[in-house]
């Protein structure tokens, strides 16, 4: 009987996907083997402390290394898996992994946002794979899905919850309509939220995500940096409530679609939170759950539910890939789908020209006119209402406690809507800023 072939795999961080991947290769070694007709062997695992004693997995300390380019070049490592994170380190690593003829599997979505082009130009010139299904969603196969399942469609537009840590918090606000930083600190405490949330809440990691979804969607490279993004701390507990009763609730959504001719035209990418109507499926992906909505030519609508992290999830992904490479090596078929090459870089739709409705919600003084005020502004910017409350009177006349009045518009001009807020905010009678929340369409 001949010995099984096996595939060496270098791991570069044993944090949690990376403990994930040393379960699960051992978990289901035996499925996997027969599927693959091969084993998966991990050769070498790169830390930073291979003296930390609370490691989500025991590992032979014998494959544990601080030296991620003699884990990289070992002669038995066919597969490179980025597991550390960061945009440093991790890219000087997977530029060297790919220079020496090694494939690549990574979750870093980061690193993938901020050098694509980078990446898979080396990648291409060595004629070597980099796949990178856990980098948005986890565990949901949404990368391949775009890359595979709908590789005869054409993506007309693609609506998300991409980060799990905003949906978990909006989710709760919304159940205990409780404030966001409330929320937030429990979620630290129970390790839901990282000690730094900027990048979850603020929108920046659902940003990093969009990016890789506009490239397999749309088949261009954008800026990052140039996706306009809100956080989830402009949702407040009354805004959910007034979502309610207007038949919403409100999401952190990335949001994708091409405008004008398609697969030439301009792309709008834009991540905010977004009032969503209660009886999209959508409304009812709660916790720290993700979904991808996306909408396309042939197959018309289509939704990818499930967990968007966690150790075994991001860890089925980076194996699953792991094993499509396998593949590929056996099949002798450097695999062409896991290197994109973007045609052209399609411009982007300018920030004041995107299109929505939007919730207004001003905090003004309890006095006459005060409406028809708010409404000629409004009117004079082409921004047409479609719904408007007026809360009562606070408890006293003189109490320094706005009321509220809340706006839904019309489909209104990004630019129309700033500029009509601009001189609002300026009036004497209004006592805050006006809270801005777009409605997804
Ligand atoms: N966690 C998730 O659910 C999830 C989901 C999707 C994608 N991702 C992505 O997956 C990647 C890893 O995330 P994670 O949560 O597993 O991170 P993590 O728990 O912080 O683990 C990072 C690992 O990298 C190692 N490392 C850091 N710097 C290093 C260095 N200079 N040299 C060698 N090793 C180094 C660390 O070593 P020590 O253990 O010795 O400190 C640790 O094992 C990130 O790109 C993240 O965005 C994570």
């Amino acid at each position: 009987m001949t010995a099984p072939r096996t595939i060496g795999v270098a791991l570069l961080g044993l944090g949690n996907v990376g403990g994930g991947v040393v379960k699960l290769l051992e978990d289901n070694a035996a499925a996997i083997e027969a599927r693959l007709g091969a084993r998966l062997e991990v050769r070498a695992i790169a830390v930073r402390d291979p003296d930390k004693l609370d490691r989500v997995v025991a590992v032979d300390r014998a494959l544990l290394t601080t030296d991620v380019d003699a884990a990289i070049r070992r002669p038995d490592v066919d597969i490179v898996c980025e597991l550390m994170g960061g945009t440093t380190l991790a890219k000087d690593a997977v530029l060297a992994a790919i220079a020496a003829k090694r494939h690549v599997v990574t979750a870093n979505k980061a690193l993938l946002a901020e050098h694509w082009g980078e990446v898979f130009g080396a990648a291409e010139r060595a004629g070597v794979d980099v796949y990178y299904e856990a980098a948005v969603c986890g565990g949901v196969p949404i990368i391949r899905v775009l890359r595979e399942g709908l590789a005869s469609d054409r993506v007309e537009s693609i609506i998300g919850i991409v980060n799990g840590t905003s949906n978990y918090i909006l989710s709760t606000m919304t159940e205990s309509r409780r404030p966001f930083a409330d929320i937030l600190a429990e979620a630290q405490a129970l390790g839901y939220a990282e000690a730094d949330p900027t990048l979850d809440v603020g929108g920046g990691d659902a940003a990093h995500k969009l990016a890789i979804l506009v490239n397999l969607c749309f088949g261009t490279t954008i800026d990052v940096a140039a996706i306009p993004k809100d956080g989830i701390d402009v949702v407040d507990p009354i805004d959910l409530a007034y979502a309610e009763k207007f038949g919403y609730v409100i999401k952190p959504l990335v949001i994708a679609r091409e405008h004008g001719e398609p697969g030439t035209g301009p792309i709008e990418a834009r991540v905010h939170p977004a009032l969503v109507p209660s009886n999209w499926l959508l409304a009812d992906v709660s916790g720290a759950k993700n979904a991808v909505y996306v909408q396309s030519y042939a197959l018309g609508p289509s939704m990818y539910y499930g967990a968007g992290a966690g150790m075994l999830p991001t860890a089925m992904s980076v194996v699953s890939d792991m094993i499509e490479i396998a593949r590929n090596m056996f099949a002798r078929a450097g695999s062409q789908v896991a290197r994109p090459r973007p045609t052209r870089v399609r411009p982007m739709v300018p920030v004041g020209d995107l299109r929505s409705p939007y919730y207004l919600r001003f905090g003004v003084h309890d006095q006459p006119g005060v409406l028809g005020q708010l409404m000629t502004i409004l009117g004079a910017h082409a921004v047409s209402i479609a719904q408007v409350v007026q809360d009562g009177a606070p408890a006293r006349r003189d109490s320094d406690t706005p009321v509220w009045v809340v706006v839904l518009t019309h489909s209104a001009r990004e630019g129309d809507v700033r500029a009509a807020l601009g001189e609002i905010d300026a009036l004497p009678i209004v006592r805050e800023p006006a809270r801005v929340i777009r409605i997804a369409t």
